[in-house]
């Protein structure tokens, strides 16, 4: 038997239930289905579990996308305010971490049994352990797909089924897959906001020192951010270092400035005069991690040799000038990342050149919506990924 409804949504995760709610609204029968037990999974495990679900300072400027501008319209018709207008609404507690960054006090369940609710009373269909089988277009128009609970049509049909990070969570490249077969052009897509693997020999340097959080400021072409980094026993890794990962490419150098608040030259200068006798070596261990500290005078991990110890007085203030520059310029050469398994996101993705940025409908497919991370917009660490679900998910729900 087939079902028709107005609305055919794959995918009940942050975008997906979000443009439910505002087709639901309209109006229209929506049908969700999804192949996971539960709707919202990766909201659920999202922000250590409390979903950082958005951020104050959600400015277009602040995600990636191969066409820039592309976000603009959908982030300011459905804004962060808008996000906390509903969350608020639904009596949510919620803080302000850092950086605009905004997390519920509880839990991310808050989250989901809000869109849940939200979806119930627009009277939205949601079918769980949905498996699809096939999309194709239906007879006239419309959309069919052929599914493990039966034949679904649909006048309109909306890709939400995220990116490929996390496989083991269920991601799927099944939004990829069916703009292919629509012929819509897709943005190569790569693991982001991931940490960065080391080649051995860096790694042997390294390895023994992870667990250790620096301060820094990260930078690759011509991008930085300035937050802690973590040395792990395969890499590097921290929010920094997840920011930059989104703007790194193979082969690239990641420049750290272990240093990003004062000249390090000025420092050491100044410590030159007050404290003479006190060895380079005690003076960083007092500016950075004892242990990152020593292990600069034991191999190469600033640079090509390990810095040599002596008491300031005996240092030239060129010496203590060469010393300043390497670690405001810690080098270091990233291997690769360690990709989808642990990535936050996908970046890439469908072409936004194939979507109007007002409706997110396919300009070659009247009534293919694609939304959320499937779309080529990826924004950085802290809230600004599901701020894109949200936005362009109600840009399509309210045309779809
Ligand atoms: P999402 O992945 O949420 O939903 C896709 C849905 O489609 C899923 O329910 C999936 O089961 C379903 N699906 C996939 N393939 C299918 C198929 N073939 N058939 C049927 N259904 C299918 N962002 C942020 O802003 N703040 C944060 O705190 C975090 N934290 C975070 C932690 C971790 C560990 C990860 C992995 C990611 C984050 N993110 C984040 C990123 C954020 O989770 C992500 O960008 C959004 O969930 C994207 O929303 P979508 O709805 O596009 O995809």
């Amino acid at each position: 038997m087939t079902t028709h409804f107005d609305v055919l949504i794959i995918g009940a995760g942050a975008a997906g239930l979000y443009a439910a709610i505002f087709a639901g609204r309209r109006g229209r029968r929506v049908l969700v289905v999804d192949h996971a037990d539960k709707a919202g999974k990766k909201i659920l495990i999202s922000g250590g579990g409390r979903c950082n679900f958005t951020n104050l300072h959600a400015d277009p400027k602040r995600f990636i996308s191969k066409n820039p501008h592309f976000a603009i319209s959908a982030l300011k018709r459905h804004s962060q305010h808008d996000f906390i207008a509903l969350v608020d609404r639904h009596g949510i507690p919620w803080h302000e971490k850092k950086l605009g960054q905004l997390f519920c006090d509880r839990s991310a369940q808050d989250i989901v049994a809000m869109l849940l609710d939200e979806c119930a009373d627009a009277g939205v269909a949601l079918r769980l352990e949905c498996k699809v089988q096939a999309v194709g277009r239906g007879e006239p128009g419309g959309f069919t797909l052929s599914t493990s609970h039966g034949t679904f049509t649909g006048d309109s049909l909306v890709l939400a089924t995220g990116g490929l990070s996390i496989p083991k969570m269920g991601a799927t490249g099944f939004a990829l897959d069916v703009a292919r077969q629509f012929g819509l052009p897709i943005v190569e897509p790569r693991p982001a906001l991931v940490p960065f693997t080391f080649r051995p020999d860096d790694l042997a340097r390294t390895k023994d020192l992870s667990g250790i959080a620096l301060d820094g400021t990260v930078r690759c072409d011509g991008v930085g951010f300035r937050e802690a980094l973590l040395i792990t026993h395969r890499g590097l890794s921290g929010p920094s270092v997840l920011q930059i990962s989104s703007y790194w490419r193979e082969g690239m150098p990641v420049t750290v400035d272990l240093s990003p608040d004062q000249p390090l030259a000025d420092t050491l200068k100044a410590l030159k005069r007050s404290r003479p006798r006190a060895e380079l070596k005690t003076v960083l261990a007092e500016l950075l991690p004892r242990r990152f500290a020593e292990r600069l005078f034991e191999a190469p991990v600033l640079g090509e040799a390990p810095l040599v110890s002596r008491p300031l007085a005996d240092m030239r203030d060129a010496d203590l000038a060469t010393v300043a520059a390497r670690l405001h310029g810690w080098t270091v050469q990233p291997e690769g990342t360690e990709g989808y398994r642990t990535a936050e996101v996908m970046l890439g993705g469908i072409d936004t050149a194939a979507l109007s940025s007002k409706t997110m409908e396919t300009k070659a497919v009247p009534g293919l919506y694609a939304v959320g991370e499937a779309v080529d917009v990826t924004g950085w660490l802290g809230g600004y990924n599901f701020q894109w679900a949200w936005s362009s998910g109600y840009a399509a729900g309210m045309a779809a």
